[in-house]
């Protein structure tokens, strides 16, 4: 992994931090010298993820819930300072369902769980960063955001509008010192996929990719780091596709 000097010793933030892209994400900042919470709503999984950190915090939120992630917020800061950094991670949901059949009660809570969850992060944490007038925002689409694919329709939706979210909270935060980009994985090989996938799918979806192989959590982690630090600090309102070159148009 790259180092960033400037990471270390700020206040880093991950949504989702309790396992897969989230959990490397968390380790991936600590690794430059950074004070990390990470955010889930496993208790054990978080402990297990925050303990092995330098300067890790555990925080037990539901995303989709305002209130327990403006708590959250607020005990980062009494405990870790102000915020910097805030990976928006946690989602997941993309399991395939013919758009026919999806139950209009798993619609919402997809959109719930991968957007509007989202926005509520964001508007808990971007203020003070307003304030302050500096800060930089990572958002989670996906490849299934990029392009039509298997993964059901309201996780495709959902992450389709991670990418114009960032694009429009770039406009509007980049006069304040805060940048917001977004990136967007195809097929990840993380402990879920490992568990959940035959070996003989993740061949073919493998070399399906140019590179001819999955991604892993430490490519997008190593994305996100480096969209995080100073030397992306004239980048703004992007998605950066951690797809093998699996590249949207
Ligand atoms: N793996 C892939 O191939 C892939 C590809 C493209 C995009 N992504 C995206 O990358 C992100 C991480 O995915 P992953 O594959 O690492 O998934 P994962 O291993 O299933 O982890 C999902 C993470 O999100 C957290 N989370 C989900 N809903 C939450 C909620 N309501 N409140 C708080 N935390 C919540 C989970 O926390 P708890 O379990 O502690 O609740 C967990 O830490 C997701 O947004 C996913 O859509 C993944």
């Amino acid at each position: 992994m790259a180092s960033y000097p400037d990471l270390s010793g700020k206040t880093v933030v991950v949504t989702g931090g309790s396992r897969g892209i989230g959990a490397e994400t968390a380790r991936a900042f600590a690794a430059q010298g950074a004070r990390v919470a990470v955010i889930g709503r496993d208790e054990s999984a978080l402990g297990e993820v925050a303990s092995a950190l330098p300067a890790g915090l555990a925080v037990r939120a539901d995303v989709t819930d305002f209130a327990q992630i403006d708590q959250a917020r607020i005990r980062i800061e009494q405990e870790l300072g102000p915020v910097d950094v805030l990976a928006a991670f946690a989602g997941g949901q993309g399991a395939p369902a013919p758009s026919w059949q999806l139950d209009p009660a798993r619609w919402r809570d997809v959109i719930d769980a991968d957007l509007t969850s989202v926005f509520l992060t964001i508007r808990a944490f971007l203020p003070g960063m307003i304030d302050r007038g500096r800060g930089a925002i990572v958002t989670m689409s996906s490849a299934a955001g990029r392009q039509p694919s298997p993964a059901n329709i309201a996780y495709a939706a959902a992450k389709a509008g991670i990418v114009m979210l960032t694009r429009q909270l770039a406009d509007e935060a980049g006069p304040h010192g805060v940048r917001v980009n977004c990136v967007a994985p195809s097929t990840i090989r993380t402990e879920r996929i490992e568990r959940l996938m035959p070996a003989e799918t993740a061949d073919r979806i493998a070399g399906s990719h140019p590179l001819r192989r999955l991604g892993t959590p430490h490519d997008v982690a190593s994305a996100a780091v480096f969209l995080a630090s100073d030397a992306a600090g004239w980048i703004t309102g992007v998605t950066v596709d951690v797809a093998g070159g699996k590249i949207t148009n």
